[in-house]
């Protein structure tokens, strides 16, 4: 009797993906464009953000060829606050809610934060404000705009409803990446902080589960150091990139298990930094 009372209550308050409207920026390109594929497969109706058009237009494209036709494409820089404001006003006009936010866009700049010169042992380049501050502005301030913006609507429309900042295995600190590391290790706090804050004021229709990839098959990683990234890969147990289907896959058990909540989730495929152990 009680675990049928159970079982109700679990039909009430649990997420599926089918009809769900889920809403991706970054969705032009690498885990984005892959998380549309997936969620278009299982029915979910998708609202598509890049500030890249024909990036957004090819997902379109490969998402057409494979009879997935329930989406909006939308085009927009999501560190621009205008811009994340008419993008959750379109996804409303469009679908009149939203269920699942994935705030994908993102970019990488690397470099040492003071590079030395060999011969003379001065300082010969620094990171520029420029590599420092477009990093930060998409990564963390764009995720943090479509969060607030799309949290929004989730709080006003009462709709079940999960949010999933995109940190990175790279929150631990890497070596050449202090913007992007700086951004990750932000977006790795929201889900705690944010859950907490929803506690506090008792809105109970959001969670918040962030994803912290380990290194991906995606264009992002073609811009990075390929002899670095080789090293890299020596330190996963699984001697392979994560494929963003995975990722995917990971996303889609957190929507319909709601007991995962307020937390970032590590899916690396075992990373150990054991090359850098004495043997
Ligand atoms: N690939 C990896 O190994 C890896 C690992 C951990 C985390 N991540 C994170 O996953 C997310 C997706 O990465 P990816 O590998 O798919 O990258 P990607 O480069 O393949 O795709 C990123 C997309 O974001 C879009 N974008 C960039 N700036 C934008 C802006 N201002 N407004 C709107 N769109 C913008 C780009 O046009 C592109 O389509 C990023 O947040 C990245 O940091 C990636």
């Amino acid at each position: 009797m009680q675990y049928n009372r159970m079982i109700s209550i679990l039909k009430v308050t649990c997420m599926n993906l089918k009809k769900s409207v889920v809403l991706i920026t970054g969705a032009g390109s690498g885990i984005g464009e892959s998380l549309a594929e997936h969620f278009g497969q299982k029915g979910s109706r998708l609202f598509l953000a890049d500030r890249d058009s024909e990036a957004v237009q090819r997902t379109a494209e490969g998402l057409k060829s494979k009879e997935i036709t329930d989406f909006e494409t939308f085009c927009g820089d999501v560190a621009d606050e205008r811009d994340s404001q008419e993008m959750v006003d379109s996804a409303l006009r469009k679908f009149e809610k939203i269920n699942v936010v994935i705030p994908c866009a993102g970019l990488i700049r690397d470099g040492l934060t003071i590079s030395i010169d060999k011969e003379t042992r001065k300082v010969k380049k620094k990171l520029s404000l420029k590599d420092w501050s477009s990093v930060v502005n998409v990564n963390l301030t764009g995720s943090f705009l479509t969060i607030r913006d799309c949290a929004e609507a989730m709080a006003n429309g009462g709709w079940p409803s999960l949010i999933v900042p995109i940190a990175s295995v790279n929150k631990a600190g890497q070596i050449g990446q202090i913007n992007y590391s700086s951004s990750k290790v932000a977006i790795s706090l929201f889900p705690k902080i944010l859950v907490g804050e929803f506690l506090l004021k008792k809105i109970n229709n959001i969670r918040v589960v962030g994803i912290a990839p380990g290194y991906t098959k995606t264009p992002m990683l073609e811009k990075m150091n390929q002899s670095i990234l080789e090293k890299l890969i020596k330190d996963v147990h699984l001697q392979r990139l994560i494929e963003p289907k995975e990722i995917a896959i990971l996303i889609e058990h957190i929507v319909e298990n709601e007991a995962i909540n307020g937390t970032t989730i590590e899916i690396t495929g075992g990373l150990c930094h054991q090359s850098s152990v004495v043997k």
